[in-house]
């Protein structure tokens, strides 16, 4: 079942998701935690640090990512290693052997057999923290995706491409493709928790929550999980 917490400012959406994070490491230390990136989570992170720096501890969580650029090193600066390491890893306790992110700097097909086999390995994610693609998308499973596709290498769609665009020097391509964790795995995390907040969201999760369940936007998935919640602001639920 789906909760939809709409909440009217931003701070409040970002403070809401930080929220269960705490609650749940502070329920269960060594919680399996699925992290995320993007312009969204930044701020999210930042209170997740500030709670560190107030004496929370993450020291036993492990952490999977959804994903990573396929051909970044991860020491370039828009990696999603790098990413994490900035707005997070390098500033709270969890332990550097705990933290799991797909390869982008290897064959992609081994790395995401890598990762495929560690997500096994680790068993069910524990609280899965999900961003909104403007475009439906979760991790990098954009619109077209079955609901049971493993954790692969994907293509990027064009308007993902544009859309992160954004985060890359004037002149420097996007990666075009990506090695994600499948629906399947984001499926079967106990909980699921997905921010959305601004404008550019707002068609997403009017599709994702009026329109049918399906490929076309598969946000529309989480729909049919037994413990999601999405949180949005004013902004991103403008259409619903
Ligand atoms: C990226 C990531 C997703 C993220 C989404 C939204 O492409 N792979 O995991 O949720 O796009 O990003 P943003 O928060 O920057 O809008």
């Amino acid at each position: 079942m789906l909760k939809l917490k709409l909440l009217p400012q931003t701070e409040d959406a970002i403070d809401a998701a930080a929220q269960v994070i705490v609650d749940l490491v502070a329920a269960q230390p060594d919680a399996v935690l699925g992290l995320a990136t993007g312009g969204t989570m930044e701020p999210l992170y930042a209170r997740l640090v500030a709670a560190h720096r107030d004496g929370f501890s993450f020291a036993r969580v492990r952490t999977v990512n959804l994903d990573e650029y396929v051909g970044l090193d991860p020491r370039h600066p828009n990696s999603y290693h790098s990413y994490m390491a900035r707005h997070f890893f390098d500033h709270v306790d969890v332990a550097p052997e705990n933290i799991f992110i797909p390869r982008g700097e290897i064959d992609p097909q081994c790395a995401a057999a890598e990762y495929s086999a560690l997500l096994d390995r680790l068993g069910p994610v524990d609280l899965q923290l999900l961003g909104i693609g403007a475009n439906g998308h979760i991790g990098f499973n954009e619109p077209g995706t079955p609901l049971d596709a493993p954790t692969r290498v994907v293509e990027l769609l064009a308007d993902t491409i544009s859309a992160n665009a954004r985060f890359f020097a004037t002149g420097e391509s996007v990666p075009s493709h990506a090695v994600t964790m499948g629906t399947a795995a984001i499926l079967s995390a106990r909980q699921v928790v997905a921010l959305a907040t601004g404008g550019a969201k707002a068609e997403a999760l009017a599709a994702a929550l009026d329109g049918p369940v399906s490929a076309d936007c598969p946000a529309s998935y989480l729909r049919l999980h037994p413990s999601c919640t999405l949180i949005a602001d004013r902004a991103a639920g403008a259409l619903l």
